[in-house]
């Protein structure tokens, strides 16, 4: 038995948090999907506690009685191992478990594992946890973007909140980072909470090169607009020309020109845009298109992780030149949760940060994010290497 006081409250701690980011919303937008990408917010509160449910208590709590014998169905997202579930694009589609069931399973839950886990645990229960708890903090800010996406795509273009700055300006001067040739270790190094993705760490050879200490700003990437940048193919990868075509795009999501002013849907509300903050919510293919623009490049994910001392980081998720795949060594995990991360690593970038919507306590300098490279409702943006 480990004694696991800090671990319950820091799952106390989450599982409130989760509520709270949905204090803001009307009961209709906890339901709706717009895109197949973006969950109902009351999906998400499900299916993290379905999480909790079906990986700790149902195989560990002595005498569990299942919430509901349906649930599984309909939060498990992708687990193949635990069995069928609602297709992904249905998932907006579900009027019932009503929002207020919802809010009953979870206190079940939380309840139900703060009882297991009172007079401590295995060293593997308490691993179990700490998996659920960062789990559902990747749930928080998908929850963050999913609400943005879901109010943002209203007509009325409803405000999240009056306090939430998505957008801060950065006032540090642009500089250049010199980094020397030679071999660099990347990978999971530190005490704390990790990813299997983050292992094994290994040693890389890297040719020097300049990083910048600054992302990329919404003035700068204007004038790669005003400039033609999305009208110009020789600037793009042929699926990102694709893209660009097939949906017409001519500037970042959430971005409007009202009366020849350009404005951007915020958390709180429809606003000008501010000339100095880091450009977000931009594809690879954008983040690509600008650096060719610029004669410049994105870094690899090890460029990226042997520099980040110098620079600050954690506003923007920021796109790599690095494909997912596994490290040198790789092992999934035996089971279900072998499926969390290594069943992803075909066709997707990596990215590495943080964002404003990233929860405390929960990224890190070798933490591996990864999306497809036309996905662009999260908080993403660029750094420049030369
Ligand atoms: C790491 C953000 C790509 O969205 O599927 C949530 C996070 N993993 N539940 C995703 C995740 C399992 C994951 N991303
Ligand atoms: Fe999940």
């Amino acid at each position: 038995m480990i004694l696991t006081d800090s671990l319950l409250d820091f799952f106390i701690e989450t599982r409130k948090q989760s509520e709270t980011i949905c204090k803001p919303l009307e009961i209709e937008d906890y339901v709706v999907q717009p895109i197949v990408d973006v969950s109902p917010p009351k999906w998400h509160l499900g299916h993290t506690t379905w999480f909790f449910e079906e990986f700790i208590l149902k195989p560990h709590a002595e005498g569990y009685k299942i919430f509901h014998e349906d649930f599984s169905f309909v939060f498990n997202s992708y687990y193949e191992t635990v069995g069928e579930r609602v297709v992904r694009a249905n998932r907006g589609n579900l009027s019932r478990p009503s929002v207020e069931k919802v809010y009953e399973y979870r206190n079940y839950v939380t309840e139900n594992i703060k009882k297991l886990f009172s007079d401590g645990q295995s060293k593997e229960l308490n691993d179990l946890l700490e998996i659920g708890i960062h789990h559902e903090k990747q749930h928080q800010e998908l929850l963050l973007t999913d609400i943005k996406y879901i109010l943002g795509n209203n007509p009325l273009l409803p405000k999240y909140s009056d306090t939430f700055e998505d957008h801060p300006s950065e006032t540090h001067e642009q500089e250049w980072i010199s980094m020397d040739e030679g071999i660099y270790e990347i990978g999971h190094d530190s005490e704390g909470f990790y990813y299997d993705n983050e292992l094994g760490r290994h040693k890389v050879y890297l040719q020097p090169y300049q990083i910048s200490n600054k992302l990329v700003t919404n003035k700068e990437f204007l004038k790669f607009l005003d400039d033609g940048g999305y009208q110009r193919f020789d600037l793009w990868h042929a699926e990102g020309w694709d893209w660009v075509n097939q949906n017409k795009i001519a500037c970042p999501l959430y971005w409007h020109l009202i009366d020849d002013e350009w404005h951007h849907y915020t958390a709180k509300g429809l606003q000008r845009i501010p000339m100095e903050a880091p450009v977000t919510h931009i594809s690879y293919y954008e983040a690509f298109a600008y650096a060719q623009w610029k004669g410049l490049r994105l870094p690899t994910e090890f460029e990226w992780e042997a520099a980040q001392q110098f620079f600050p980081w954690g506003k923007r998720w920021e796109w790599t030149e690095s494909a997912y795949l596994p490290y040198p060594g790789y092992q999934k995990a035996d089971g279900a949760l072998g499926e969390y991360n290594g069943k992803f690593m075909v066709n997707q970038k990596v990215l590495r940060g943080g964002s404003v919507a990233t929860p405390e306590k929960h990224t890190r300098h070798s933490y591996r994010n990864f999306f497809h490279p036309h996905l662009r409702w999260q908080f993403t943006g660029l750094r420049l290497v030369k």
